[in-house]
């Protein structure tokens, strides 16, 4: 019957940065946290440090470059917890300088490719899986870690604060997740899930840089709020923390 009850989140890229204080904040609320890491090793250590705060913490190993990954995460979710509550897409990269920099004209077709599989391809992948275990929760939630820089409204603009940030393939690969944010919450529009993109702020972290004026430690704010949104909640959207950001 506890089973029931338990709220299961699946955080992807959990072992550092804003995927681990996602983790952590949703551990405080009690959810158990799965935590999937492309190395098991990095990952037991971060379970290891929720654990000991006395979190429910697990973790499989998850790698975005490998199709069978996604299988796995079925079976272990399925086997262990029969339900996914709540599904956090935030393993992503960047292979390019992402500010004051416009690469368009020289971009390569191999950093487009990397950056779509793990930004987009795996996402859509792990997503399609995971969905008949997140039906069976009463309010699926499924966060997708976007970025302000996937917003072409704002690039449009010649005054936006993001507009020489022109990095194209990863600009490109968030803009791309929006969109299955919208195609996605649309199909599933007659359900309890809610599909979501976040923008967690400029977060000093290994991706963001040093020069980010985010701490880490403020960084899961717009994760955890739209993975535990209350049934009046939106779906569909893309927000950081409470506001709504223009697609
Ligand atoms: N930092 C920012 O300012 C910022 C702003 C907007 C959006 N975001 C988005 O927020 C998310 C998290 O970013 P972050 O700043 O926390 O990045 P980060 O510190 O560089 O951490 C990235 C995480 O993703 C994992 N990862 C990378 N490639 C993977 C793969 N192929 N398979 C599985 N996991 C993989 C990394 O694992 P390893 O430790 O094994 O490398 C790491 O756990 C990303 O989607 C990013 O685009 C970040």
């Amino acid at each position: 019957m506890e089973k029931q009850t338990e709220k299961i989140a699946f955080i992807t890229g959990a072992n550092r940065g804003i995927g681990f204080e996602t983790a952590r904040s949703l551990g405080k609320l009690g959810i158990t946290v799965i935590l999937g890491t492309r190395d098991i090793e990095k990952g037991q250590v971060a379970v290891n440090e929720l654990q000991s705060l006395g979190y429910k913490a697990e973790v499989i190993q998850y790698d975005a470059n490998q199709a069978e990954s996604a299988n796995s995460a079925f079976d272990y979710i399925a086997k262990n917890h029969g339900k996914l509550d709540i599904l956090v897409n935030n393993a992503g990269i960047s292979l390019e300088q992402l500010m004051g920099f416009n690469n368009s004209s020289l971009i390569s077709e191999d950093v487009l490719h990397k950056t779509f599989q793990t930004n987009l391809f795996a996402v859509i992948a792990l997503t399609q899986k995971l969905l008949p275990l997140i039906k069976k929760s009463s309010a699926g939630r499924i966060v997708n870690l976007s970025s302000i820089l996937g917003s072409l409204t704002l690039h449009s603009m010649p005054n936006s604060p993001i507009n020489p940030a022109k990095a194209f393939a990863y600009n490109a690969s968030k803009t791309a997740l929006n969109s299955y944010t919208i195609h996605l919450a649309h199909e599933l529009r007659d359900t309890n899930i809610k599909v979501n993109s976040a923008h967690p702020g400029w977060v000093k972290t290994e991706l963001g840089g040093a020069n980010a004026p985010m701490e880490v430690a403020d960084s899961s704010k717009t994760s955890a709020r739209l993975a535990t949104l209350d049934a009046d909640g939106p779906s569909g959207g893309f927000f950081h923390e409470g506001e709504t950001l223009p697609w």
